[in-house]
């Protein structure tokens, strides 16, 4: 049932406005966040001590994404762990924690088996899924379902943005009772009610998505710096370049850029630099800079409008996206590059739907 589209991945990326409403349908209730799954919960949540955030792949990126607005919103510290180095290292878990298990399938083995070792810890166990009726959905003691609808595409893209949004109304929901923070909450929250909108206008972009896409398609290597909200968007954008179409890519934290990275720069390596408006503007101002004055080879997500002020001299190539309420910009951002992994796998010749290799849940260690 892929209707007018030519593969399910298109057709997922495409339908994102829709998903992301029926993730939020029935949960921004009077200005406030309602997450039948949580409720009974929420104290509990509040008084632990850390929150770990546990996944694989995409599904792990979708929480680094979340990381930044559950502390801010939340006060608890939080710390991420995939889950098979989880397993590997039989990390610290506590019964003062809330371990939350972030997974499209709810039946990847590796998060299955580190939610069976903070079971046997004590810790409290929340399931953020797609999937009503999986594992990981009835062993957990409570849980969001995020409601995307079912993903066939082997590459995850509308549940990653779903995800994000219904973690940042787990955010939400955690922090509601405190007082200082409630004009933000206020903000996010009206951002949620638009963000359909502004993923429509994103969405606009898969013509020139398609241009980018053809001047890439001979590269060996695509580079992607991000930092702050969008250092998961980074890891995500360089995941789907990778495993669609086959194609090295790396998602780099650009405050590591000279410890390393730099080395790499020269007129021949394409780099995305992610550089929409949030607190670290100006520290990516400065990145593109150092980038520019090494010959990078630059392709710049920013805000729209901001073309001259991350690029004073024309010499890189620009994205334009919506602004949207800072936290949320990561769900904005990543499709830009769901629709270049898309172009670059069909210009490539690969197959969209069925990365070599790759299985849809991986339910083996
Ligand atoms: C629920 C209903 C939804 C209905 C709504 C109306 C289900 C699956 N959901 O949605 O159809 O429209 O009430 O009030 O019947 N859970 C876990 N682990 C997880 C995910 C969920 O334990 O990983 C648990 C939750 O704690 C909750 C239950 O599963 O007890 C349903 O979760 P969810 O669908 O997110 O709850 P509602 O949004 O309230
Ligand atoms: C990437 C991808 C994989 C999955 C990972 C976890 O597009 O599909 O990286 O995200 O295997 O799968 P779930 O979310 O089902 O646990």
């Amino acid at each position: 049932k892929k209707g007018s589209y030519d593969h399910f991945m298109q057709k997922e990326i495409h339908e994102q406005p829709h998903s992301l409403t029926t993730t939020m349908r029935g949960r921004l209730k009077d200005g406030g966040i309602l997450l039948g799954g949580l409720k009974e919960h929420l104290r509990t949540i509040r008084r632990s001590r850390r929150v770990v955030f546990i996944g694989c792949g995409t599904s792990y990126n979708a929480a680094l994404a979340a990381r930044p607005f559950v502390e801010e919103l939340t006060g608890i510290p939080v710390t991420m762990e995939v889950a098979s180095d989880l397993l590997d290292r039989q990390g610290p878990i506590y019964r003062e924690d809330t371990a939350v298990f972030v997974s499209q399938s709810g039946e990847t083995a590796d998060t299955l088996l580190a939610l069976d070792y903070a079971l046997e810890n004590g810790a409290l166990c929340v399931g953020v899924t797609n999937t009503v009726g999986s594992t990981l959905s009835r062993r957990t003691h409570c849980g969001v379902h995020i409601n995307a609808g079912c993903e066939i595409g082997v590459a995850s893209t509308k549940a990653y943005t779903s995800q994000i949004v219904a973690m940042a109304m787990m955010a939400l929901a955690i922090g509601s009772d405190q007082i200082s923070t409630q004009a933000r909450r206020d903000a996010i929250i009206s951002g949620l009610s638009s963000l359909p909108r502004n993923v429509s206008e994103v969405l606009k972009l898969d013509v020139d998505m398609k241009e980018l896409a053809s001047s890439l398609v001979d590269s060996e290597s695509l580079l992607v710096f991000g930092r702050g909200y969008n250092y998961a968007t980074a890891l995500e954008g360089a995941l789907k370049v990778k495993e669609v179409a086959l194609m090295h890519s790396e998602g780099m934290l650009a405050g590591e850029m000279k410890h390393g990275p730099l080395a790499l720069v020269d007129e021949n390596l394409p780099i995305i630099v992610i550089a929409t408006r949030d607190a670290c503007f100006s520290k990516q101002q400065s990145v593109i800079q150092q980038l520019l004055s090494r010959k990078g080879r630059l392709i710049v997500m920013c805000s729209k409008g901001d073309a001259s002020a991350v690029c004073p001299n024309g010499s890189c190539r620009v994205i334009e996206v919506p602004e949207v309420a800072d936290c949320l910009q990561p769900v904005i951002n990543i499709i830009p590059l769901q629709l270049l992994a898309y172009h670059l796998t069909v210009l490539r010749g690969f197959d969209v739907d069925q990365p070599r290799n790759l299985a849809k849940s991986v339910t083996t260690q």
